[in-house]
């Protein structure tokens, strides 16, 4: 794994989308599990909107938390609506609906052989301290693993993600692992047991005996083979104290106003320090891979030997 520096002007300048090869080289690089970084961020953020961000600590208690944005139906959730100041609000819902339409514009023209092949998630305001912070084991953030969303099943979809850090001066300080084609084959099947369309079925059937027409069943309802592995491999290495301690790690340390892109469903990742970051969360279609052979899903086909989406 790698990190490939990109710097802004080769962007800016160029005015014309980068070409086919140059293109599918970025995408075949981040689908292996490399990170793209630019030093110099890419969004152009509209005067004062930084400030407002980074003030937001000071000034409204109710906006401390992680903030998301959705941006399929333009909502804020995690902002406490009844306490915090509606004009605030609605700034900070007009910041990260730029937020999240710039980045989009960003990556369409950036990653062409994905053209929009990508289902839109949602975006990110992260304003906490990111070390030290007081979390269930499994939301940790500064234990290393691969993203799997509990409620938003993929269905073998990748989870690209687009990170800003904005803070004014420190860095965003990251530790990143072997990608997952080698990470799995160290764990599967002799310590986690791998997806199969039975396993999914079980649970499915357990989730409708346990109580038909509730809520809570149908998330595990909509989870395929592939989404149920992905789940149980995140707790797996967040749990696993000889995996924490003894994996390779690599540090990087993504400075003020830097941008990176990353597959966090590939790249296991820790953050260790940072405050203030903007992230927007793109799910790529498993159709529009460049090297689908690094892809988890059919890394985990090869596998189990069936088809698990
Ligand atoms: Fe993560």
């Amino acid at each position: 794994m790698a990190l490939i520096t990109i710097p802004v002007e080769s962007l800016l300048d160029r005015k014309q989308p980068p070409s086919e090869a140059q293109a599918q080289e970025w995408c075949a690089s981040l689908e292996a599990g490399d990170i793209l970084f630019f030093p110099q961020t890419p969004i152009e953020f509209a005067a004062g909107d930084i400030e407002f961000l980074l003030g937001q600590q000071q000034t409204d208690s109710s906006l401390h938390k992680n903030i998301a944005y959705k941006p399929a139906i333009d909502a804020l959730s995690g902002v406490d609506t009844k306490t915090a100041n509606a004009a605030s609000v609605a700034r900070l819902q007009g910041i990260m609906r730029f937020y999240s339409h710039a980045a989009v514009e960003f990556l369409g023209g950036f990653l062409t052989p994905y053209a929009r092949r990508w289902k839109l998630d949602y975006a990110s305001f992260r304003p906490q301290e990111e070390q030290g912070r007081d979390l269930a084991l499994r939301k940790r953030n500064d234990l290393l693993h691969t993203d799997a969303f509990p409620t938003r099943p993929t269905h073998g979809a990748r989870i690209l993600r687009f990170f800003n850090n904005i803070h004014p001066t420190r860095t965003r300080d990251w530790v990143v692992g072997e990608p997952f084609p080698t990470l799995v084959k160290q764990f599967a099947p002799k310590q986690i047991p791998l997806p199969s369309p039975g396993n999914a079925a079980s649970r499915t059937a357990k989730s409708l005996a346990r109580g038909i027409g509730l809520g809570a069943a149908i998330p595990s309802l909509k989870r395929s083979p592939y989404d149920d592995f992905m789940m149980r491999f995140h707790n797996f290495l967040k749990e696993n104290d000889a995996f924490q301690t003894d994996c390779e790690k690599h540090p990087f340390q993504f400075p003020s106003g830097s941008s990176w892109m990353v597959y966090t469903d590939t790249v296991p990742h820790a953050v260790l320090a940072g405050q203030y970051a903007l992230e927007q969360t793109f799910l790529v279609s498993p159709q529009a891979m460049v090297a689908p052979q690094f892809s988890p899903l059919r890394v985990l086909e090869a596998m189990a030997g069936s088809r698990l989406a």
